[in-house]
């Protein structure tokens, strides 16, 4: 399996805005996914940051000038983008968007958007008023119209003091912005609830009973589904992980909490898939007080929690139903097993030394077909390879 920017050719425009100096550590995500990058800056980008920066990230020759000696055919405006998979400006000034909107071609940057025969994607950054101003209104719907897409632009805290909409992205997400674009719509129109993380049950209010669980996988398969163009509800428990790009996040604690939010939300769901690492018990119960330590030992009595996959799987009309196991041993015999136990259409399995806490997992999926074992790689791109598998299983939509 590969990035899903290897072998990617991205022309990443730079024009003038305080933001540009992220825009150096967007290019360095870009190439270390493995993209070729070109940079092109206008003269207000230059202002800000310099051609070498960017030339010393991209490991390619930067261009600013229309009139540039360097491409033998004098072209750069054309050659640039030809062969490319994209074009992102980041970040995109209040003028170059008024620019592109009308067709203006008076710069090298410009005159290659008018010129490109690949997408444009743009990140906007500004000051919340230039943002909010009629005029730049105006070009936003201009530019979606023409089928140019706006990464952002975020609120908060922006380099002028003020506070409002208008600020760049954060290079993490203009790169995952620029990966979903690019990505294969797979579950296109497709809305999948999930659940990732441990659960926590509390015994008193500073004890309690946990799974081991980064979260890592399930936050990968979040991102994965968003990616492939779904809507992604994920229900997780504790975890120190950020919300991946374009997922939905509702944060729970214990395995009731979790179980009830599962209820709430799957009946608008056609697919369910469960990540967490639910604890299989909880204490009767919870003690208000700090429990003081008295005699030599003690017990907490404990109750089972609800499944809350086979519940979902159990329901009338449930949705598609994708289960893991995390298994030490037996993993074939156990994961085919819970597929048939809990009446899941498809199971994920790994044996636990593979994949908990780490980057990496190997996986084997467990299907009415059999089983089908994914190479060894990153959780992101197991994660791809499962919504593969899972895009293919699922029945065709019913024409609207
Ligand atoms: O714990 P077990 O190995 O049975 O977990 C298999 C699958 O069931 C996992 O996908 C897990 O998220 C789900 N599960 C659940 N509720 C539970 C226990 C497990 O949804 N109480």
């Amino acid at each position: 399996m590969t990035s899903s920017l290897s072998n990617r050719k991205i022309v990443v425009g730079v024009t003038g805005g305080i933001a540009a100096y992220k825009t150096a550590e967007l290019v360095r995500l870009l190439v270390k996914a493995g993209a070729e990058v070109h940079v092109v800056l206008t003269e207000g980008g230059a202002h800000f940051v310099t051609a070498v920066t960017f030339q010393a990230l991209s490991g390619n020759p930067v261009w600013t000038d229309a009139w540039d000696a360097r491409m033998d055919n004098n072209m750069a405006h054309i050659d640039l983008t030809r062969g490319a998979d994209a074009v992102l400006v980041a970040p995109a000034s209040a003028d170059f968007m008024s620019k592109l909107a009308h067709g203006m071609a008076n710069d090298l940057l410009s005159t290659l958007c008018l010129a490109r025969d690949c997408p444009l994607l743009i990140a906007p950054a500004m000051n919340r008023q230039m943002w909010e101003n009629p005029a730049t209104q105006r070009n936003v719907r201009l530019l979606r119209d023409d089928g140019i897409a706006l990464l952002g632009p975020d609120a908060g805290d922006q380099a002028c003091g003020e506070v409002g909409n208008g600020r760049m992205l954060e290079p993490e997400d203009i790169f995952e912005g620029l990966v979903a674009f690019l990505s294969p719509k797979l579950l296109a129109g497709r809305r999948v609830l999930m659940t990732a993380g441990p659960t926590f049950e509390a015994i008193d209010p500073v004890r309690g009973i946990t799974n081991i669980s980064s979260g890592k996988m399930g936050y990968a398969l979040a991102q994965a589904c968003a990616r492939a163009g779904a809507e992604v509800l994920l229900v997780s428990g504790p975890v120190a992980l950020d919300t991946p790009y374009g997922v939905s996040r509702i944060d729970v604690h214990s395995a009731s909490q979790m179980h009830q939010a599962v209820m709430h939300h799957v009946a608008a769901h056609d697919i369910f898939i469960g990540v967490a690492a639910v604890a299989d018990y909880r204490p009767v119960e919870v003690a208000t007080d700090k429990i003081k330590k008295t005699g030599a030992e003690m017990s907490v009595a404990l109750t089972r929690n609800p499944d809350i996959l086979a519940g979902v799987a159990a329901l009338p009309s449930p949705p598609f139903c994708v289960g893991f196991a995390a298994e030490s041993r037996a993993l074939d015999e156990y994961a085919e097993g819970k597929r048939v136990a809990k009446k899941l259409q498809l199971v994920v399995g790994n044996l636990v030394q593979d994949g908990m806490g780490g980057d990496d997992n190997r996986v084997t999926l467990y299907d009415a077909a059999g089983r089908h074992p994914l190479p060894a790689a990153s959780k992101i791109e197991v994660a791809q390879g499962i919504v593969e598998h899972l895009a293919r299983m699922l029945p065709a939509r019913a024409p609207h």
